[in-house]
């Protein structure tokens, strides 16, 4: 049995084919304006990947043919960061995962404002598109103030983990950056640990402040925005693919 299936023994949906997992966060909000709505009526299309059985391979280069290297985002939430990722790396392609409508409908302005072409959405559990994708095809994962789930009882909900930590080894490139942030004590120490117990992964940490400075090429996100207002202090954790024995083919 599946690791999605071992979630929910009944969970394959007749409509797509789709299998569920367990997702506990808000799928929707606030209804769109009239206008954000046509703009994603008629973007979306273009831009989602659809969902299908796990077992189904989506091959990156398919959804960006000319691009040099493949980068997720896990969670865009409203996807400021990842338009302005896209924006400053014409040639790589980028991938972005996100549940919630409206962060969705968010993004699909952004890439509309922007003319981007470097740009796929997954509107699903990105549980379910990790297992689709080839082995070594990430060059970079970013992973952003993640749902913290501080109790101990819903720690199975966090992202970083030991079932997704292995996804991401087997689809992340030799040497590919997994970017982790956080405000929230309680995730930090748990990604830490998870991350650093990983025998895959490996810390770029140079010295104590570094945890404290993000990385020059971030980019502020809106909840790292909210978390700064309200006092607490964004963390980041950069770590990266270690080399396997083989090397990756082009
Ligand atoms: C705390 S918000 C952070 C959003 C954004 N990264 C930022 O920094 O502003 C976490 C986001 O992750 C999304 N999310 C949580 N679990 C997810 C999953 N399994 N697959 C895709 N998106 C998920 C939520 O819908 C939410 O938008």
């Amino acid at each position: 049995m599946t690791w999605w299936a071992i979630s929910n023994p009944h969970s394959v949906s007749e409509a797509s084919q789709a299998p569920r997992v367990l997702y506990y966060g808000r799928r929707k909000g606030k209804p769109l304006t009239p206008a954000r709505q046509a703009v994603f009526d008629a973007l979306l299309p273009k831009l989602k990947i659809e969902p299908s059985a796990p077992d189904v391979t989506l091959d990156p280069r398919t959804l960006f043919p000319t691009a040099n290297e493949i980068w997720l985002e896990v969670g865009f939430g409203a996807g400021e960061h990842l338009a302005a990722q896209a924006r400053a790396n014409p040639n790589i392609g980028i991938i972005g995962a996100e549940v919630f409508l409206n962060g969705v409908a968010s993004l699909v302005r952004h890439v509309s404002e922007n003319n981007l072409s470097n740009v796929r959405i997954f509107n699903e559990d990105v549980r379910l598109i990790l297992p689709r994708l080839p082995d070594s095809s990430l060059s970079r994962v970013f992973a952003l103030f993640p749902d913290p789930w501080p109790k101990a009882r819903h720690a199975r909900r966090r992202f970083i983990g030991p079932g997704n930590l292995d996804q991401l080894a087997r689809l992340m490139r030799n040497g590919a950056e997994l970017r982790v942030a956080s405000d929230h004590p309680v995730y930090i120490r748990w990604a830490l640990e998870h991350l650093t117990a990983h025998p895959a992964f490996g810390w770029k940490v140079k010295g104590p402040e570094d945890w404290l400075t993000p990385p020059p090429d971030h980019v502020t996100t809106r909840y790292q925005v909210k978390a700064g207002k309200e006092g607490r202090k964004p963390h980041f954790l950069c770590f990266f693919r270690r080399a396997r024995a083989t090397p990756d083919t082009p």
